[in-house]
C-alpha cells in the first residue's frame, strides 16, 4: 500500500529528539528552531512528560467519556491556574480543526446565529467549518463551500465597524489568530482585538481566539490575545499542548452554558492525553517557560533585526517571523542541508521560527551565527554571479 502523497517532505529520517535537537537515523544532530510545527512546547522527550506518560501507560491509556476521568479535572484546574482563567469551562478534543469546529459549533448553538467573521490570510483548520473560515480556496472542497462565512481584512478596524453596523444582529462568532502562523507572521494589533471584544458584546457575538498555534505560552503570555488585556468568549488550543502528544481543548467562558450531547468526542479528553497535558502546565509553571519564551524571543528579533539584508522582523516570544529577499530564497534549505537547522516557512518569502519554549540562550546564538554566515554567503554567490555576467 503507497501513503497518499500529500505534502512535500524533506528525505530526513529523525529517529531521536532532545530538547531543542533531533537526530537522523546517520545520527547526525539539528538544532530544531521548527518545533515540529509549534508543537514542541517544553522540548522533545523532556523527562517529565516521558515518566508522566509511562506512569499512566502502566495504569490505563484510553477510557470513554461515559465514565468519571479525574486526570481532565486536574487538567483543568492546572490550565485555569496557568492561563489565568479559573472560572472558564474546559471541553477537551484531539487536534486544533476540532477545537474551531467545536468553538464555532458552539458560539452557533449559544446564539442560534450562522455568520461567521474571519480575516484575510487565516488558517483554522480543514474540518468543514474551520476550513471555510480558512482564507485558502484551494483547500475548501466544494461540499464544504457555504456563505456563512465572511472574511474582512486583517487589522481593518474601520472595516470591522461598518460590517458590525450592517450586520450586528446576524453575527454569530468573529475567529481570529492572535498572531497568524499560516498567514505568514501577522500580529493582530491591539487596537483591533479591543474592537472585537467591544463589537462582540455590543451585538451578542462570541469572540473566539484561536490559539491553536500562538497560544500555550508560545508568545511570552499564555494566550497571545492576553497582550491586548481582553478577555475572549471561547479559545480553542492544540499544538503546545501535548507537546506532540495529540490533544487539543476550547476553554470556554463561564456565560456560555452547556447542554447534553452538544458537543462530543470518543478520544477526546483520555487518560494518556491528560497525563500528557499535564505534564505540559508543570513544566511550563516549574521552569518559566512563558518567561523565557519572552526573553529568548526578544534577544533573537533584536539580533535578526541587525541582518539588514533580512526584512520586516516581526512577530512575540518564540513566534517570529522574517521577510526573506528573493535574491536569498536558498535560506531555508541551505539552514536546513548544510548548517542542520530545522525552520519554518509561510508562503511566498517568510521564514518563521516556532521553536520550544525551553529554546536557551547558546541555541539562540547557533541559530543566529549559522543565519549571519549563510545570508554573507548568499550575498556574496549574487555578488559573484553578476561580477562575471558583468566582465
Ligand atoms: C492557527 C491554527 N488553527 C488551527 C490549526 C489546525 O490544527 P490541526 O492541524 O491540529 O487540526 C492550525 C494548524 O496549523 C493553526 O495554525
Amino acid at each position: 500500500m503507497k501513503l497518499f502523497d500529500v505534502y512535500p517532505i524533506n528525505n530526513i529520517n529523525i529517529v531521536k529528539a532532545r530538547g531543542s535537537y533531533i537526530w537522523d537515523d546517520n545520527d547526525v544532530e539539528y538544532l530544531d528552531m521548527y518545533g515540529g510545527h509549534a508543537v514542541i512546547s517544553i522540548g522533545h522527550t523532556h523527562p517529565h512528560w516521558v515518566q508522566k506518560m509511562e506512569e499512566q501507560l502502566e495504569k490505563i491509556a484510553f477510557y470513554s467519556n461515559s465514565i468519571k476521568i479525574p486526570l481532565q479535572q486536574e487538567l483543568a484546574d492546572k490550565l485555569g491556574k496557568v492561563s489565568g482563567k479559573n472560572n472558564y469551562q474546559l471541553f477537551l478534543c484531539n487536534s486544533g480543526a476540532e477545537a474551531n469546529e467545536n468553538a464555532l459549533k458552539l458560539a452557533s448553538f449559544h446564539n442560534g446565529r450562522k455568520k461567521i467573521i474571519a480575516f484575510t490570510k487565516a488558517f483554522h483548520g480543514r474540518t468543514s467549518l474551520a476550513v471555510c473560515a480558512t482564507d485558502n480556496p484551494s483547500i475548501i472542497a466544494p461540499v464544504n463551500e457555504t456563505d456563512n462565512v465572511v472574511f474582512l481584512p486583517f487589522n481593518d478596524e474601520d472595516a470591522l465597524k461598518d460590517y458590525f453596523e450592517n450586520h450586528g444582529k446576524e453575527i454569530c462568532a468573529v475567529i481570529i489568530e492572535g498572531i497568524q502562523g499560516v498567514g505568514g507572521i501577522r500580529v493582530a494589533s491591539k487596537l483591533f482585538l479591543q474592537l472585537i471584544r467591544n463589537l462582540c458584546t455590543e451585538y451578542g457575538a462570541v469572540f473566539i481566539a484561536d490559539s491553536v498555534q500562538c497560544g500555550y505560552g508560545r508568545t511570552g503570555k499564555f494566550y497571545s490575545h492576553d497582550h491586548a488585556e481582553v478577555n475572549a468568549d471561547i479559545y480553542s488550543m492544540a499544538k503546545g499542548m501535548g507537546n506532540g502528544f495529540p490533544i487539543g481543548a476550547i476553554s470556554i467562558s463561564p456565560d456560555i452554558a452547556p447542554k447534553y450531547f452538544m458537543l462530543g468526542t470518543t478520544f477526546g479528553g483520555n487518560h494518556l492525553a491528560c497525563a500528557a497535558a499535564i505534564a505540559v502546565l508543570d513544566v511550563i509553571e516549574n521552569e518559566k517557560l512563558m518567561q523565557n519564551a519572552e526573553e529568548v524571543g526578544n534577544y533573537l528579533m533584536e539580533e535578526i533585526e541587525k541582518i539588514p539584508e533580512l526584512k520586516n522582523v516581526r512577530g512575540k516570544g518564540l513566534m517570529i517571523g522574517f521577510d526573506v529577499p528573493d535574491e536569498l530564497k536558498d535560506l531555508k534549505k541551505n539552514l536546513l542541508f548544510k548548517h542542520k537547522i530545522f525552520t519554518g516557512e509561510a508562503k511566498p518569502n517568510v521564514i518563521r521560527l516556532l521553536p520550544s519554549l525551553a529554546l536557551t540562550k547558546n541555541d539562540a546564538d547557533k541559530f543566529l551565527a549559522a543565519l549571519k554566515e549563510e545570508v554573507t554567503f548568499l550575498v556574496s554567490e549574487k555578488e559573484n554571479i553578476s561580477a562575471s555576467v558583468n566582465a
